[in-house]
């Protein structure tokens, strides 16, 4: 056992299994501006309060070995939201990134943003490269934060990938399988997660990983993201323990 192990077991709630935790978690983080209204605040005082959730989902992943979090911050669909809150979350994810970087650095955290990343503001994509490339190197915990992310949209950029080596004749069309497949999409050398969580009891994937959830356990709760903390997170996994994942087999 590593010493990394040896120091999570000591932080894993005692009726947890090591074994059977989750390699990688993905959350929706749902119900930001429902927890602000119900305080009587602007809705963008929920999505401030929802990055401290994130932050410390975050650690406490790292703490109790989860290898990968996603969290999903921005789909392609979240354009047509109002444009005050679009500039704000946009403002908010470089802010962010720039004022939590180092602490990213010292905790090993490897950063990586999926999405059409092309599309977001120039400030933004600065941020974004310069926390990849800050962190790519580090191995406590691989965290993906998903940005102008669609599934659908990335299915189809994979296959304009694939279709391209094939025109180039780099590929040829009956080798592609569903390794080839994966290693186009954006998560490629990710293992695919094991559990979403989805907050605010919306029961929809909502476009979010549609291929690399194909067997993931589902975790729905009607605590608004804000709110959900380590003992939901604890609710979450050992509920995740308790399900039999069979993968379409009789077991
Ligand atoms: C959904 O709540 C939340 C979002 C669209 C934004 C989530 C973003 C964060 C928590 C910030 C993440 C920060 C970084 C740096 C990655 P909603 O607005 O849909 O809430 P509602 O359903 O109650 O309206």
């Amino acid at each position: 056992m590593t010493v990394q192990q040896k120091i999570q077991l000591q932080y894993l709630p005692s009726d947890l299994k090591p074994e059977l935790l989750p390699k990688h978690v993905a959350v929706i983080m749902d119900g930001n501006g429902r927890w602000a209204k119900r305080q009587g605040l602007p809705r963008i005082m929920g999505h401030k309060r929802g990055v401290d959730a994130l932050k410390d989902l975050l650690r406490c992943c790292k703490d109790w070995g989860v290898e990968a979090l996603t969290a999903y911050a921005f789909s392609t669909e979240n354009w047509g939201r109002p444009r005050e809150e679009v500039d704000f979350l946009m403002t908010l994810f470089q802010k962010v990134l720039r004022q939590e970087l180092r602490e990213m650095v010292r905790e090993n955290v490897q950063i990586k943003f999926v999405g059409n990343l092309n599309d977001l503001p120039s400030a933004l994509q600065t941020e974004i490269s310069r926390s990849m490339e800050e962190t790519k190197d580090n191995r406590s915990i691989r965290f993906t934060i998903a940005t102008n992310y669609g599934g659908r949209q990335e299915i189809v950029q994979a296959c304009h990938a694939i279709a391209q080596k094939v025109e180039q004749g780099l590929l040829k069309a009956d080798e592609i399988d569903e390794a080839t497949f994966e290693r186009h999409l954006y998560t490629a050398g990710t293992c695919d997660p094991d559990l979403l969580i989805r907050t605010s009891g919306e029961v929809r994937l909502s476009n979010f990983l549609l291929w690399q959830m194909a067997y993931s356990e589902i975790y729905i709760t009607d605590t608004l993201w804000p709110d959900f903390d380590r003992s939901e997170f604890h609710r979450a996994l050992s509920t995740f323990q308790q399900r039999q994942r069979r993968f379409g087999k009789v077991v």
